[in-house]
């Protein structure tokens, strides 16, 4: 006992050189020890163990930003959790997203859900893949894989296919669903725009490495889709049949009017691209 009285004494002593300096804070503060606390360097009445404490309290300053905060956290609380609708920060961050969806998809020109726009986006990429990679991630990949290897699904980066001859039946399958649901339909769940977008991301898989893991190939081997030149060369070819075909049919004549895909309600319709 003696021993701690001495030690008690020698460290008040060193302690007090600084508690000139420290009072002189705290008297300015009329004791309040704004800055650094109010050092009264008396001893609390508890002792543990031979350890005893000093009571000088936290500063002020501390102290009041426990209590700020404290008081901030109500309104804080109130405004977040009762005050109304898009105010949370997820909120917000999902009007972000779709704003930006939207401006990502008014740069993209026309999508139509056909052939020439499928060929468009699978042969020269650009914002639309990107788009119809976002909406593939977030739709196709527990079935397909990230990379398309295919789980449940098929494997879509290879060459075989079970439903699909041209490029437009992946749009078809994607819209409407095959075998009874096992693959769902999407047309009541994305927009138009994201299953074109997401149709002509899967036909850009095809040809690439789906990685380890891949399943093997189903379906029968199909031709590769048509490059957007060659697409643009069918066409033309098309008009010109469809023209020769109309003279043909006013003279009654002309091998062409034979050899010419027979008219559906909507090929006279010329759309110009
Ligand atoms: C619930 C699982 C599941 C999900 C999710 C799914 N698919 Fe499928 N998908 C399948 C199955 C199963 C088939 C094979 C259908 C069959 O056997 O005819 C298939 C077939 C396809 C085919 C035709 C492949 C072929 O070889 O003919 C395409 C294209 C396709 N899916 C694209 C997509 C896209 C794009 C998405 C996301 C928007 C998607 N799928 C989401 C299960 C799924």
């Amino acid at each position: 006992m003696g021993n701690k009285h001495m030690s008690d004494k020698t460290s008040t002593a060193q302690y007090s050189q600084a508690e000139t300096s420290m009072s002189k804070v705290a008297d300015d503060q009329q004791g309040t020890g704004w800055i650094a606390g109010d050092a009264h360097n008396e001893l609390t009445g508890h002792e543990y163990d031979g350890i005893q404490e000093y009571d000088n309290p936290l500063p002020g300053w501390w102290k009041w930003l426990f209590i700020v905060s404290i008081i901030f956290f109500f309104p804080y609380f109130a405004y977040y959790h009762f005050g109304g609708s898009g105010r949370s920060v997820s909120d917000g961050y999902q009007v972000a997203e779709a704003v930006n969806a939207r401006k990502q998809l008014a740069g993209l020109g026309e999508i139509k859900p056909d052939r020439q726009t499928l060929v468009r986006f699978a042969s020269t990429g650009g914002g639309g893949l990107a788009v119809g990679r976002g909406v593939y991630l977030a739709n196709c990949v527990a079935c397909h894989g990230t990379s398309g290897g295919g789980l449940i699904g098929p494997n879509l980066t290879d060459n075989h296919y079970k439903n699909v001859r041209e490029i437009e039946d992946i749009l078809n399958i994607v819209n409407r669903g095959a075998a009874a649901g096992a693959m769902p339909a999407w047309i009541n769940r994305l927009d138009e725009a994201e299953c074109v977008l997401v149709s002509a991301y899967v036909a850009s898989m095809r040809g690439t490495d789906p990685g380890p893991g891949a399943k093997a190939a189903e379906g029968s081997e199909i031709a590769p889709w048509p490059t957007p030149d060659e697409l643009a060369a069918q066409e033309a070819a098309k008009a010109a049949e469809e023209e020769a075909q109309g003279e043909g049919e006013a003279e009654g004549e002309g091998p062409e009017a034979a050899a010419a895909e027979p008219v559906t309600a909507e090929s006279p319709v010329m759309e110009g691209d």
